[in-house]
């Protein structure tokens, strides 16, 4: 099962909490690499499994995808069990998820984050992240706690529509 259907809002498995993945097997590899294929059937730069009705806690994200971003980009990465570490400093992005294809919206978060995960073999990883991956990657780890965009979105002002040809 490769390519699968991306969750959209107001999907109930979109809002809940996800359980830490235990079991480094064929089934996790097997979801990193539909994770990988679905995403890379779209135009975006992250996914979690929850989008793709699988409530474990991974993502998979690649800001290469993105031309503005791509020279300063760690290229893709599977993250499993991720948890913020240290955050520092703010930055307001305008934010679109996958799974809310019609928005865009200013969201504000921290400039840097630190994280901690594991690799798809469960090997420890530790990343040190700023500007468009450290707000790539919150915006994930949200995902796999229930947490969508809209919900942190300030000022409803900045909600707008999605432009045909804009890029998250
Ligand atoms: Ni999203």
């Amino acid at each position: 099962m490769p390519q699968r259907p991306i969750l959209v809002y107001p999907d109930p498995r979109l809002k809940q909490v996800c359980a830490p993945v235990e079991r480094f097997d064929e089934a996790l590899q097997q979801l990193a690499a539909d994770l990988r294929e679905t995403l890379l059937s779209v135009p975006g730069t992250g996914l979690a499994a929850p989008q793709i009705g699988v409530l474990l806690r991974l993502i998979y994200i690649d800001s290469s995808r993105s031309p503005k971003y791509a020279e300063s980009s760690s290229g893709p990465l599977w993250l499993v069990n991720p948890q913020i570490v240290e955050r520092s400093g703010a930055k307001r992005f305008r934010e679109g998820c996958l799974s809310l294809p019609q928005f865009t919206a200013n969201v504000k978060r921290a400039r840097r984050i630190v994280v901690t995960a594991q690799d798809c073999t469960g090997a420890p990883l530790r990343l040190d992240v700023e500007g468009f991956e450290a707000v790539l990657l919150q915006h994930e780890i949200d995902h796999l706690d229930g947490v969508l965009f809209i919900d942190r979105v300030e000022d409803l002002g900045s909600t707008r529509l999605r432009e045909p040809a804009s890029d998250d």
